[in-house]
């Protein structure tokens, strides 16, 4: 069931979306060459803490850690770890915070040191894949022409779209209906109405799109062991068009 969410409800998902935002904006400052994933985990437990917020990750469905922290050809819910981050990795930090029972969901990649002109590419055009999604989030718009805005866009760029993980309607629960695939045809699927809220959340791979599941059972990485990237905002659709709620 696909629930509109009241004027009130969004209201309260922006606040968590901006505290998300905040934090995101946190992690740039600390990301370098040396720390660990793991204490990134830490560190946003602690911030999201200190700010009466709680991550809605830890504990969902057995999932152990605060944040999901994928690195290179990791494409999600990579678990954080203690290996130090190196020169030139990438890491898809992904979290769903918790402010009095409102949630917003959001993802960045981030550059850890110098990262190549070919990554830095890979993830220019995975944001812009994620802006070029979130224009076509409007009431009337069907759930197609986000996911062809978007992979049309990636693939013209010489990149490929994940398939088996998509983005998701979002409310007091995180993963709701509809599914929000990064990829399809103009002019197909769910009619968007105002008051719908959803992720938008490409994951474009440099490579092939397949990806392999790891032993753990929740980690996904890339079939050809290439580098993957994603970012994601929680977007709700008004009246006046796409409002994107993780952003500060
Ligand atoms: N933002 C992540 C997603 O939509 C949240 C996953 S829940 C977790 O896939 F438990 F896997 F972390
Ligand atoms: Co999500």
């Amino acid at each position: 069931m696909i629930t509109l969410k009241s004027e009130n409800e969004i209201k309260r998902m922006h606040e968590a979306g901006k505290l998300l935002a905040s934090c995101h904006k946190e992690i740039s400052k600390i990301i370098e060459p040396g720390i660990t994933t793991f204490e990134i985990d830490n560190f946003v437990e602690k911030y999201l803490k200190e700010r009466g917020a709680t991550p809605e990750q830890k504990g969902y469905q057995g999932y152990q850690y605060a944040t999901c922290a994928s690195v290179n050809d990791e494409i999600c819910h990579g678990f954080p770890r203690k290996t130090p981050l190196k020169d030139g990795d990438i890491v898809t930090v992904d979290m769903v915070v918790n402010l009095n029972g409102a949630l917003a969901d959001s993802a960045w990649t981030y550059a850890v040191g110098n990262i190549s002109d070919k990554t830095k590419h890979l993830l220019e055009v995975t944001w812009n894949a994620l802006y070029k999604g979130i224009e076509k989030a409007c009431a009337g718009n069907r759930l197609g022409d986000i996911g062809y805005a978007i992979q049309s866009y990636a693939e013209s760029e010489g990149f490929s779209v994940v398939r088996e993980f998509v983005g998701h309607g979002i409310g007091p629960s995180i993963h709701e209906e509809p599914q929000v695939p990064h990829f399809g045809y103009p002019g197909k699927g769910l009619i968007l109405k105002a008051g719908m809220v959803i992720t938008i959340e490409p994951m474009i791979n440099e490579g092939v799109w397949h990806s392999r599941m790891d032993s753990n059972g929740w980690t996904a990485r890339t079939a050809d062991g290439r580098l993957s990237a994603q970012y994601e905002h929680t977007v709700a659709i008004t009246k006046d068009g796409p409002l994107i709620l993780t952003e500060q």
